[in-house]
């Protein structure tokens, strides 16, 4: 696990978005995983800047959502379809054809969940995975002791959060759905390169159990020790509760890679995100 700890959200966004950015040049036709809430917005701000200012070309990207609430049609104004076609879609050359995200008025659940996965496989598999992480350390909605292997299915939201969701329903939590579809641990974990944000004091808690506690079902973010590619970008503040805090920091700007190098020698600024180091 690479932990990047920037001085705030926004520095920590746009550090992350150069890694997505650097994947599209790379491959086209990239497969991303994506996720909705707070804290990708300014990763997904980042990328649009890049699509209108650097020309960074979405055309051939596909891209499959984390999970949708059971029960709002997709022109609901806090369904996640909308969410991401508002603060990400609307604003990139995606084609519409080439985007998934669960259906939560579908009449039949475990049918369409076979089918997302199937759709995820013969796209390739996911080659980097967005993730968030709930203040109860859910990734996607896989609330605590969601099994590990799990796979794209109907889960019920904790009561912590439909709490912390209330905020986008006028503070209801009577509105706030209780069910929902999301991808599984298990197809999380099949994604080439995991990319964690959190911001916030709110998420230190989380954040110190997921990389300096065990593995273990009830913190589902903690199995991300186990991705071979998972790098987790945070702040100061959601930084504020890792002992080893400034063991990251060191590492971070001591390792440059071969680019940081060729930068330094040039006099620009040291730049670590492609340095590889888990
Ligand atoms: P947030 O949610 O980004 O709105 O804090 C994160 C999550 O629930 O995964």
């Amino acid at each position: 696990m690479e932990v990047i700890i920037q001085k705030d959200a926004e520095t920590g966004s746009r550090t992350a978005a150069k890694i997505v950015a650097q994947l599209i040049k790379k491959k086209p036709d990239a497969v991303l995983g994506l996720a909705t809430g707070s804290t990708p917005l300014l990763l997904y701000k980042e990328l649009i800047r890049m699509h209108n200012k650097d020309g960074l070309d979405f055309s051939g990207v596909r891209t499959f959502n984390l999970d949708e609430y059971i029960g709002l049609p997709a022109d609901h104004e806090q369904s996640y379809y909308r969410f991401m076609h508002e603060n990400f879609f609307d604003h990139i050359n995606i084609a519409p054809e080439n985007i998934h995200i669960p259906d939560g008025m579908t009449k039949d659940i475990p049918a369409f969940c076979a089918k997302y996965e199937k759709t995820i496989i013969a796209a390739g598999g996911i080659d980097l995975q967005v993730l968030g992480i709930g203040s109860d350390g859910h990734i996607g909605f896989n609330e605590p002791v969601s099994s590990f292997a799990s796979r794209t299915r109907m889960k019920t939201l904790t009561q912590q959060t439909v709490a912390d969701n209330a905020r986008f329903f006028s503070g209801d939590e009577s509105q706030v759905p209780k069910h929902c579809i999301t991808m599984g641990i298990g197809t999380i974990m099949e994604a080439r390169m995991a990319l964690m944000l959190a911001f916030g004091a709110g998420k230190a808690d989380a954040i110190a159990a997921t990389i300096e506690g065990p593995v273990a079902a009830i913190m589902p973010a903690s199995i991300l020790q186990h991705h071979p590619v998972a790098k987790v970008f945070i702040d100061d503040a959601a930084a504020g509760k890792l002992k080893l805090a400034d063991y990251y920091r060191w590492v971070y700007s001591s390792k440059p890679n071969e680019s940081c190098r060729r930068k330094n020698q040039n006099k620009e600024t040291a730049d670590n995100t492609d340095r590889n180091e888990f």
